[in-house]
């Protein structure tokens, strides 16, 4: 496995690698990884023939108030799993390579990005499309992988990448959870026990929106209010948004049907979590 953060030493490695006609396979991560990125990796080990992580906690994407600086980082746990995976190469760039003095290029999708965690954490997706537009010019994926968890952000790269005309295909894989129904996140380390044990609501709430559906239910304002008395009979526990959109185009859906995306996002305690289901309701 070759470690870099040069960008050059990466073009030259992937270069090679094309050379014995390498298929390429990408997992960007910010780090702190678990089982949602672990999943991620051995899905493009499956896929391709030589596999790169990159290890970036991209400040662009953090607002002001956000926890950039305490973002949870362990690159000698992290180098351990990636070791583990038998991935090929892992990126692991100074921010100083990725955003040198005199930066000022961003990627901007207009759309998309207003909806759900866009109207909480402005500029977040101009982040997210700036790293990952850098990281797949520097890369060149042919499949490049995301989680579900973050659903807004893998729609949102997907409609870049068609956009931009990327000539990557994006695979975006289901949410990893704990076993009382936790969507994984670099972020529950933040909890402590007890907030631990109230994040649990998030998956909650998601089961019985899902229940009321299958019962009939398709006013999504009363899915909605349900969902929010879960979470309101709990303490430490602040609603950012629960929303029911449809899950191409992120627009809300007074009557639920077609493909829908159910998407919650919650303050336990200080830490912001996320977390979504697809329904297929007919
Ligand atoms: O999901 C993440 O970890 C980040 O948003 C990503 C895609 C690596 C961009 O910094």
């Amino acid at each position: 496995m070759v470690v870099t953060g040069s960008i050059d030493k990466v073009r030259e490695v992937i270069r090679e690698a094309r050379k014995k006609g390498k298929i390429v396979g990408f997992v960007p991560t910010m780090g702190a990884l678990h089982e949602g990125h672990l999943s991620l990796i051995k899905a493009a080990r499956r896929d391709s023939s030589f596999v790169v992580v990159s290890i970036f906690v991209n400040p662009v994407q953090f607002g002001l108030k956000e926890d950039y600086r305490s973002y949870p980082r362990n690159f000698k746990k992290d180098i351990e799993l990636v070791k583990k995976e038998k991935i090929d190469l892992l990126f692991y760039p100074p921010a100083k390579a990725i955003y040198p003095d005199g930066f000022s290029t961003y990627i901007s999708e207009t759309c998309l990005s207003r909806a759900l965690c866009g109207k909480s954490r402005t500029g977040h997706f101009i982040g997210v499309c700036t790293v990952v537009a850098k990281l797949f010019n520097i890369i060149e994926p042919d499949i490049a992988y995301f989680g579900q968890k973050d659903y807004q952000q893998a729609r949102i790269i997907k409609k870049i990448t068609k956009d931009l005309n990327f000539p990557t295909k994006i695979k975006v894989l289901p949410i990893v959870r704990e076993r009382d129904g936790l969507a994984m996140s670099s972020r529950n380390i933040y909890l402590n026990s007890k907030e631990r044990e109230v994040a649990r609501c998030l998956y909650s709430a998601i089961n019985l929106a899902k229940k009321l559906i299958k019962k009939g239910e398709r006013n999504s304002r009363k899915v909605i209010s349900k969902m929010e008395e879960l979470m309101k009979s709990k303490k430490r526990v602040e609603i950012d948004y629960i929303e029911i959109v449809d899950a191409d185009e992120l627009n809300d859906l007074k009557r639920i049907g077609g493909r829908a995306l159910i998407a919650l996002a919650v303050y336990v305690g200080k830490t912001r979590l996320i977390d979504n289901i697809i329904v297929n309701v007919k």
